[in-house]
């Protein structure tokens, strides 16, 4: 497991230096060809990913068939992806942008190079034209979006939607989710659900709510969310509440992966020794691993890569139990 980790890791480092040399089966001097790399079980590249198991998507690629034509040519993180209760699908790695200020065109440019297809914001990130301007001068088409609208806004929700469409430049948005609950969370979906109806977003979800305040808009709408993006460490996993999403057709998505994880407890690091890799590798793969939409966070050139490069590590059932034995004694 060791070997192929360092493989993996390898080989998504070779694929980003690579480009589009790799995306278009490069076999030249490094006398390297990505769908015959040997022994590598494919994770990357091509799979759909739904409650029940991983499988290839239609039209897909096999690992380090790096991204769409229209991609820069980088690794594509672009797979796996998560298919929603609506039809639609959604790269199970993100990039989170909280704390990310409109000034901050380097480190969203940093990840949309490394190859993340799907970025996180929100109106109260205050970042959403800085994601539009990046997005707009990128050229690629297709990366996933999600923004948010919080129940403090003042403004009607056709309003909110209308700002952060012109802000992020475009005309939907992939998913909008309800940021946080408030006695007004059924006023909010009903208006969220007219939005979508309008075509200004593909998905609608909801972020920190609670399984009775999700029942409460099902059985006053009749419309369930497609995802519940809540706060995920290790150390908080609920398995039952996990469950309890599903049921209902929620696809659970991780906020705060590493800041809400103490990366020094001595379950990751022995995983992360055992794998040769950094602690935060190991937290991004358990999320991979356990099928969560994960949404890691970083200014930093060096960790948005080595985040994006973790989501393609894989564990073994034994170090999952080990770090699952965390959730339970923590
Ligand atoms: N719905 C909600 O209520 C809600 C709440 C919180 C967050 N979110 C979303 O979730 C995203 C992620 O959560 P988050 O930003 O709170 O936290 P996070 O992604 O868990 O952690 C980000 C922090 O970890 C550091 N970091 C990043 N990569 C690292 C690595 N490889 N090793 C060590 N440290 C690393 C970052 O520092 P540097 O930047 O200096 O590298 C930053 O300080 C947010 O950006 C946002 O999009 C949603």
């Amino acid at each position: 497991m060791l070997d192929e980790n360092r493989e993996r890791a390898q080989l998504a480092e070779m694929i980003w230096i690579t480009g589009r040399a790799a995306h278009s089966g490069y076999d030249g001097e490094m006398n390297f060809d990505v769908e015959s790399f040997s022994g590598l079980p494919v994770i990357g590249g091509g799979d759909v990913c739904g409650p029940d198991g991983c499988g290839p998507a239609e039209g897909a690629g096999t690992a380090g068939s790096t991204g769409t034509a229209e991609s820069t040519g980088d690794a594509d993180f672009a797979h796996p992806a998560i298919e929603l209760s609506d039809g639609t699908s959604i790269p199970q790695l993100g990039f989170g942008t909280w704390r990310l200020t409109e000034r901050d065109d380097d480190a969203l440019a940093a990840a949309l190079e490394t190859g993340y297809r799907h970025i996180d914001t929100a109106t109260v990130y205050k970042n959403e034209e800085m994601v539009g301007r990046v997005l707009g001068s990128s050229g690629l088409d297709g990366v996933y979006i999600t923004t948010k609208i919080h129940p403090t806004d003042e403004r009607e929700p056709a309003e909110v939607m209308a700002a952060s469409l012109e802000a992020l430049q475009v005309e939907r948005v992939n998913m909008w989710l309800l940021h946080n609950t408030s006695d007004r969370n059924v006023d909010i979906w009903r208006a969220m659900i007219e939005e979508q109806e309008k075509g200004h977003t593909a998905s609608i979800g909801v972020s920190n709510l609670s399984i009775a305040e999700i029942d409460e808009l099902i059985d006053a709408t009749g419309v369930a969310p497609v995802m519940n993006q809540f706060r995920l460490g290790l150390s908080l996993h609920d398995p039952e509440f996990v469950a309890a999403l599903r049921e209902r057709g929620i696809a659970p998505e991780g906020y705060s992966p590493l800041r809400a994880t103490n990366l020094d407890d001595p379950h990751i690091i022995d995983v992360a020794q055992n794998l040769d890799v950094d602690p935060a590798d190991v937290v991004i793969a358990w999320h991979m691993a356990k099928g969560y939409i994960v949404i890691p966070k970083s200014a930093t050139a060096s960790r948005i890569r080595s985040n994006a490069y973790a989501s393609r590590l894989t564990l073994s059932e034994q170090h999952i139990a080990q770090l699952d034995r965390m959730e339970r004694t923590a």
